[in-house]
């Protein structure tokens, strides 16, 4: 039970979340192909996986490119011999690619906005694409993909990222809709902040990066940043067979952000 023997495909696995659900996969006893396109960085965590013991290779794959998909997903199935779980985890956002005066209507260009569509929401659907012949062919079959609390709520500078993760979160109902007749579950599931690079670099370059992270945490009724780990065990156990009849849904792991409309100053915390 759990993830024991499973074959993963992570991408976006060199850092952050999925970094740590390729180390938590591969130490519950899964075999894992990380991908991403800092390769250097990606190489290493796949080697320390092995270096402790677990099952790790890595690929370069830059998830908007067909060819990069197909390759990795080939790649994936001869080094691990199957394909079960397919975790779209690569995403960025806005405030990552451009100065963040930048990412309001008024001045965010073009091509910002396409770039974020492009790897969150294209790109999953290209992973799915190509990693379905492979996925037919598991006893155990399921995609797991990186949505957010931008799916579900708004947040300043965040209208490319919010577009794309609405998305993802609808792809992955139609996606479970479409499948369901291969046995192949699709699930999606939205953090909060997490204590990642994607969140720390941003609280960085506030004027007070004290207090704007405390303005990030201060909605939730766990009032701090989520862990990668945490993320990481979620995900693990939606492949798992315990999650066997969970399909097609969206599951927050937000610290109980969505679940009330109030200031944490409310609570006697
Ligand atoms: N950190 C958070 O607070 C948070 C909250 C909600 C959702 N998420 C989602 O979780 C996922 C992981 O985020 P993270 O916080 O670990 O971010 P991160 O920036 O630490 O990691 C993202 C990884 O994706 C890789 N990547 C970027 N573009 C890529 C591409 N075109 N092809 C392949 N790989 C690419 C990066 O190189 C990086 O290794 C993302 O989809 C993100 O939107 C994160």
């Amino acid at each position: 039970m759990g993830v024991e023997g499973l074959r993963f495909v992570i991408t976006g696995a060199a850092t952050g979340i999925g970094e740590s659900t390729a180390r938590v996969a591969a130490a519950k006893g899964a075999s894992v192909m990380l991908a991403d396109i800092t390769d250097e960085v990606g190489e290493g965590v796949a080697a320390s996986i092995r270096a402790s013991g677990g099952k790790a290779a890595y690929a370069h794959c830059d998830v908007t490119s067909p060819s990069d998909v197909e390759a990795l997903m080939r790649a994936g199935a001869e080094e691990l011999g199957g394909i079960d779980v397919l975790h779209n985890n690569a995403g960025i956002h806005e405030t990552g690619i451009a100065d963040p005066s930048m990412c309001d209507l008024e001045n965010m260009t073009v091509e910002t906005f396409r770039k974020v569509l492009e790897v969150n929401a294209v790109g999953p659907w290209l992973c799915s694409k190509y990693a379905l012949p492979y996925l037919k062919e598991s006893d155990l079959p399921s995609i797991i993909n990186a949505a957010s609390v931008g799916s579900v709520s708004a947040y300043p500078l965040c209208i490319a990222y919010g577009t794309s993760k609405g998305g993802i979160r609808l792809q992955t109902q139609n996606l479970a809709v479409d499948l369901a007749k291969h046995g192949i579950r699709v699930n999606c599931y939205g953090p909060t902040a997490i204590a990642t690079s994607m969140v720390t670099e941003f609280v960085k370059q506030a004027d007070d990066p004290v207090a704007f992270e405390k303005s990030m945490t201060g909605k939730g009724l766990i009032p701090r940043l989520g862990l990668p780990e945490e993320v990481a065990e979620l995900v693990c156990f939606l492949a798992s067979p315990e999650a066997g009849f969970i399909n097609g849904t969206y599951i927050p792991i937000d610290g109980g952000q969505l679940a009330w409309h109030g200031h944490i100053d409310e609570l006697d915390l």
